[in-house]
């Protein structure tokens, strides 16, 4: 099926078996309200993410990571290009910042997907009391928001996202207004989380040690209109543990090697 322009062709099989998303030639602009101005965002953008793989996209301020995840989503339209998505349902999404409901407590928040498509009470029930455990947040089940630490609220955000067991999760610099301890603590939640569920997670960020931290292979992208100027393994062995990782020299390698590339990277 040929998708290109202007479409997303989700549950449209990319080329390869065992890829998840496909991202080709993607071109992205803005206009502004008298049709005069155009910011081009992205400008060919290319990439691929395997099933069950774990990508992490950084670059520079305003390069158009956000826009990027934003066509993912299905929120923005492409110029041009393709994007495959091999999935029946839209990919679920953490926002930079934790977008809770205030007036739901922490339980209903998890909830929500749920009750949008009608699951029974019952199974409403079980599925958050599990996505509850799984992020540390059962003994705040009936708290409201006010009642959060920022960290507890982004915690919800991805409960809330893993609730309805999409296969494909979008994280938006979901812990960029976190300390840097807090930070830990979710990222190490994070990956085992993903150990246990196997998802493919596309997680942009800011912090170069947060992508190796987490990923199987990071994007880097070049100033605005962003495009992608490296793809990196990282080699680190599964399970890991986010405070070990930096005893490897590899580690500061890698760091090393990506800022040169962010430091390096041409205006466009
Ligand atoms: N809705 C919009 N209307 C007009 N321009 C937009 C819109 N959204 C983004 N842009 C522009 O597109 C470019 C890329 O923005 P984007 O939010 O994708 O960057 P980013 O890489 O996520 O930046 P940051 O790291 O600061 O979050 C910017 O120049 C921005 O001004
Ligand atoms: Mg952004």
């Amino acid at each position: 099926m040929n998708l290109a322009h202007s479409q997303i062709g989700r549950n449209a099989v990319p080329a390869e078996p065992g890829l998840a998303i496909e991202v080709r030639n993607l071109v992205k602009a803005f206009y502004d309200v008298s049709g005069d101005r155009i910011t081009l965002a992205a400008a060919d953008v290319n990439f691929t993410v395997r099933r069950g793989e774990f990508v992490c996209i950084v670059g520079p301020s305003g390069c158009g990571k956000t826009t990027v995840l934003r066509i993912l989503a299905g929120l923005e339209q492409l110029l041009s290009g393709e994007v495959r998505i091999d999935s029946t349902v839209p990919p679920a999404m953490v926002f930079q910042e934790a977008s809770v409901l205030p007036w739901l407590t922490v339980a209903q928040n998890v909830a929500f997907p749920l009750s949008l498509k009608g699951v029974s009470r019952q199974k409403q029930r079980e599925r958050v009391d599990e996505l509850l455990q799984l992020t540390g947040l059962t003994e705040f089940a009936d708290a409201r928001p006010h009642q959060l630490s920022g960290g507890m609220k982004q915690r919800v955000s991805v409960a809330r996202a893993l609730v309805d067991d999409r296969d494909v999760l979008l994280m938006d610099e979901p812990f960029g207004a976190l300390d840097e301890q807090t930070r830990f603590t979710l990222q190490q939640e994070l990956l085992s989380i993903w150990e246990r569920t196997g998802k493919t997670v596309v997680f942009i960020t800011h912090s170069v040690d947060e992508a190796l931290t987490l990923a199987d292979r990071v994007l880097v992208m070049s100033p605005r209109p962003g495009t992608i100027i490296a793809d990196l393994a990282v080699p680190f062995e599964r399970p890991r543990d986010v405070v070990e990782l930096r005893r490897d020299k590899r580690f500061w390698d890698l760091t090393y090697e990506v800022w040169r590339l962010l430091a390096t990277s041409p205006e466009r």
